[in-house]
């Protein structure tokens, strides 16, 4: 998939004086936005000023791209994403995940405030994403041409980053989950019914983002990681009555723990 727009982007950073090559790319989901703080020399760029970024506002998200040092590597941040519930867009995150490509594709990570289905995964703590299913059903890639659009997704949760974080977090003596992803479109919360069929379905997580850019990152070879801050247990379970107040609250208190995850995880890199 290559495509003027992606090189417009990736000239827009260079313009404003990004560095590169990029050692790793992040997103950061909602209320996880402080790691940005952590780089030193960053420059950050409002998604305004990249054309094809996405616009629009979420509350408990700023949206700009962040690059600067962070544990000796050069990073990349997409301070908050754009979600298909803001637009019915699924491909929303076109132009963001096409401009990693023409920065040479560095490995990406992508975090996400999730529910669990999990007792063993409770509010507050985390969970490496294993693979997903779309729930939702809107696939990014349709519309897109040529035999590179039957992109396989077998792996798509890249083994080996998937191990470097669990011993990332095993360092830092931070308990990580792992498990299956499910999106649901948003933004209204799930029903009880949900989560039960969620449940029997295979799901262990569940939220409305992520799994778009997954596809899209794969679509550009672009290997990726997906983590999850769970802020709380899904609909109707115990404890499970989600709303966005807590879903920002709790990501926010759980922010410093993925910030030392990630930070232990970019010092193996
Ligand atoms: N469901 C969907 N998305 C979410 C949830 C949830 O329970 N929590 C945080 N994001």
């Amino acid at each position: 998939m290559t495509d003027a727009a992606f090189a417009t982007a990736a000239q827009v950073l260079a313009q404003h004086g990004a560095t590169s090559p990029i050692d790793c790319a992040i997103v950061l989901g909602t209320g996880l936005g402080g790691l940005v703080d952590q780089l030193d020399d960053a420059i950050r760029i409002p998604y305004a000023a990249i054309p094809g970024f996405p616009t629009g506002a979420v509350s408990g998200h700023a949206r700009q791209v962040c690059i600067g040092k962070l544990e000796g590597r050069t990073v990349l941040i997409f301070q908050g994403r754009a979600h298909y519930y803001e637009g019915g867009d699924a491909a929303v995150m076109r132009v963001p995940l096409g401009m990693l490509s023409a920065l040479g594709s560095p490995p990406l990570i992508l975090t996400n405030a999730a529910g669990s289905l999990k007792p063993e995964m409770p509010p507050g703590s985390m969970a490496v994403i294993a693979d997903h299913i779309n729930f939702n059903g809107p696939n990014p890639l349709v519309g897109d041409g040529g035999d590179g659009r039957f992109v396989p997704m077998v792996g798509a949760y890249d083994p080996k980053l998937r191990a470097a974080l669990k011993a990332a977090a095993s360092a830092e003596r931070l308990s990580l989950g792992e498990g299956v992803y499910m999106w649901f479109s948003g933004p209204s919360f799930e029903t009880p019914a949900e989560i039960r069929m969620a449940q029997v379905m295979g799901a262990d997580l569940v939220g409305m983002s992520t799994v778009p850019e997954v596809i899209l990152a794969r679509r550009h070879g672009i290997r990726v990681a997906g983590l999850s801050v769970v802020t709380n247990m899904g609909a109707g379970l115990h404890g499970g009555a989600p709303h966005h107040g807590e879903t920002k609250d709790v990501a926010s208190a759980a922010a410093a723990d993925l910030a030392r995850l990630l930070r232990a995880f970019l010092r193996g890199l």
